[in-house]
């Protein structure tokens, strides 16, 4: 998520504002920038791809000052990272700085266009400030303009707007995108997040989706844009500390993107799906009909993480679109001089975009002439420049190493993959896409039904946090579930923990069953659910302690209600998603009891860019 800090007052506003995206660092980003109306009563703006050092070298050969202004860091989305994609983008006497998405940004764009409008840059943002400049130029008002433009978007924004005209006035608005209004006797702060503008003010007010604050040197007003109501809120007081607010009150980066999930997945289908047509398009993947009639085998490449949720689309892609499909391990792609031609399509997944070995899988796919694509979730990372063709998770930043929001937002973006593959192919009929799509629009809010009670998930932390040993069980496209389960909790717990499919147990791991090995299982109704009865069974035979992820309702064969833990029921191919929640909480409480390093486990890296 990019960061986002405006400031009016009586001092100087430039030191305010860099400190202020200093604050916001943690949020990950990779351009950054800055504008100022200054004592002239213009505009002076100054950008830079990477990070605030350079900004700040960029500053001493073009300082800017002023007692007003906004300053922003991206985390691209639309465009990749370089210095005219970087936030504030101007056009006549405005600049705009923006955090969110918008959907409709194309349409808009080509409207301006046909209306002689130039662009500079890709993003979605530079045609939120060309529009604003349009509507001023036809109404010519202020609020007016600012009212009409936010009305025409579709999507998420948080925006601040400087107005080199109104030197004396800052606008911002807000829509699924966090934005909060800070002030003192002399100053007012806008900010997409508390810690900014910690050191300034404790004193913030929150703004609601679709409201309009204009601010003034002496006060604020803000407004609906629903039905142009005003709210005068009481001020909030902000208690946390600068640590705690950069984690926005969670004690662990993990925590926060576990409960970020909904909002990742959300915001990952909006930027393809087309809600009122049902329509799934991927502008960027750069593939068509008539290439995936062409293909006769897809090989999924990855590591870690992002290989079980490889392993998950196995099985959605050989279902819903009758492909082959194989998975592979990119330290072993690489290295076993796979037959790969033309009617290959070699599909990578990398949440950094930076993995070594992925990037050598994709190389190997490229030098043998497969179609080579990534789903990534970092905007311009090598992964995703290497790659003919690119699908953007947008799960926003993912500071923690244990990768969660990466994950399950790789699981929609294949769910999608496969959706598209199915509806341009005729494998699926219209109702069932549209069935597809309804199915993924439903799940943020299941997910949050889970996140709500974990209660169940910290009693087992508890009980069972000192084992020194877990297996995790499952089948079908919940056994990469299990494996990821055990990932999570081996490595920010330290735990030992296997993930099997439940149908080997007879091959060999049954020997390790006992009173000392606590037994994940995951299963959901359908034609497996008896035979992961069995395995329960076999289990308990053998005095094996069963913990079960059970969709629908508790089963009494399974054992007492306290070792069951309900899923909502979902479609097959979004169950993985949701079984993965309380699997991340699990393992989370447990290395929190232990006391390990949660966001930074020891010997590991969040992006393995050596080999
Ligand atoms: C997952 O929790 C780990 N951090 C790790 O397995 C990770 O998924 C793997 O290194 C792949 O990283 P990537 O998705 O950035 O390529």
């Amino acid at each position: 998520m990019c960061g986002i800090v405006g400031y009016i007052g009586s001092d100087e506003g430039r030191d305010i504002l860099i400190d202020g995206l200093r604050r916001l660092e943690y949020r990950g980003y990779d351009s950054a920038g800055i504008a100022m109306v200054g004592p002239d009563s213009r505009l002076q703006i100054v950008r830079c791809e990477g990070k605030l050092n350079g900004l700040e070298s960029k500053l001493k050969d073009f300082p800017v000052s002023g007692t007003v202004g906004v300053a922003h860091t991206r985390w691209a989305t639309h465009g990749r990272p370089s210095e005219q994609n970087a936030h504030p983008h101007r056009c006549g006497p405005f600049a705009l700085v923006h955090n969110g998405i918008i959907e409709n940004y194309a349409v808009l764009k080509e409207q301006l266009q046909a209306n002689g409008h130039c662009f500079s840059s890709q993003t979605d943002t530079e045609v939120i400030v060309a529009l604003l400049c349009r509507e001023w130029e036809e109404v010519n008002d202020y609020e007016q303009a600012v009212r009409n433009t936010l009305k025409k978007l579709k999507g998420s924004y948080a925006v601040v707007i400087v107005n080199e005209l109104e030197p004396d006035r800052l606008v911002a608005a807000r829509k699924e995108s966090p934005l909060i209004l800070g002030f003192t006797e002399k100053a007012f702060f806008l900010a997409s997040d508390v810690p900014a503008i910690l050191p300034y003010t404790r004193q913030v007010v929150y703004l609601n989706d679709e409201e309009v604050v204009f601010v003034s040197r002496s006060g604020y007003r803000i407004e609906s844009l629903v039905d142009g109501s005003l709210r005068a809120p009481v001020p909030h007081r902000v208690d946390w500390d600068p640590i705690m607010a950069e984690k926005a009150g969670y004690k662990h980066f993990m925590l926060k993107e576990i409960y970020e999930q909904p909002r990742a997945v959300i915001d990952t289908f909006r930027s393809v799906v087309d809600l009122e047509t049902k329509q799934v398009s991927f502008p960027e993947l750069n593939v068509d009909k008539a290439l995936l009639e062409k293909i006769d085998r897809v090989c999924l490449v990855a590591c870690g993480t992002s290989y079980h949720a490889a392993l998950v689309a196995k099985y959605m892609l050989e279902s819903l679109c009758r492909v082959t499909v194989e998975v592979d391990l990119a330290s072993e792609f690489r290295s076993r001089d796979p037959v790969l031609d033309d009617k290959v399509l070699l599909l990578v997944i990398s949440q950094s975009g930076e993995t070594a070995d992925t990037r050598a899988a994709l190389k190997e796919g490229l030098d043998k002439g497969a179609h080579c694509r990534a789903i990534v979730n970092v905007v311009g990372s090598s992964i995703a420049r290497m790659a003919q063709g690119v699908i953007y998770t947008h799960a926003g930043p993912e500071i923690g190493v244990a990768s969660t929001k990466a994950f399950t937002t790789q699981l929609v973006a294949l769910y999608l993959f496969a959706t598209y593959w199915a509806a341009e192919t005729g494998r699926l009929p219209r109702e069932k896409i549209e069935q597809c799509i309804q199915d993924l629009v439903e799940l943020p809010g299941k997910m949050e039904k889970i996140l709500s009670d974990t209660s169940t998930i910290s009693a087992w932390a508890r009980k069972y946090k000192d084992f020194k040993d877990f297996l995790y069980l499952a089948r079908g496209a919940l056994y990469p579930i299990a494996l990821e389960g055990a990932l999570k909790l081996k490595e920010i717990s330290y735990i030992h923990a296997e993930g099997y499919a439940a149908g080997e147990m007879k091959h060999g791991p049954i020997a390790l069953i006992d009173v000392e090995m606590p037994v994940m299982v995951l299963l959901r109704q359908g034609p497996l659910f008896e035979k992961m009865i069995s395995n329960i069974q076999e289990v308990k035979a053998r005095d094996g302690i069963i913990l079960a992820l059970i969709e629908g309702e508790p089963s009494e064969i399974i054992g007492p209600a306290e070792n069951q833990f309900i899923i909502h029921p979902s479609s097959e191919w979004l169950s993985p998603v949701l079984f993965s929640l309380p699997l991340q909480l699990l393992a989370y409480h447990v290395a929190v009891l232990r006391g390990t390093d949660v966001d930074q486990p020891r010997n590991l890296a969040k992006s393995v860019t050596v080999e």
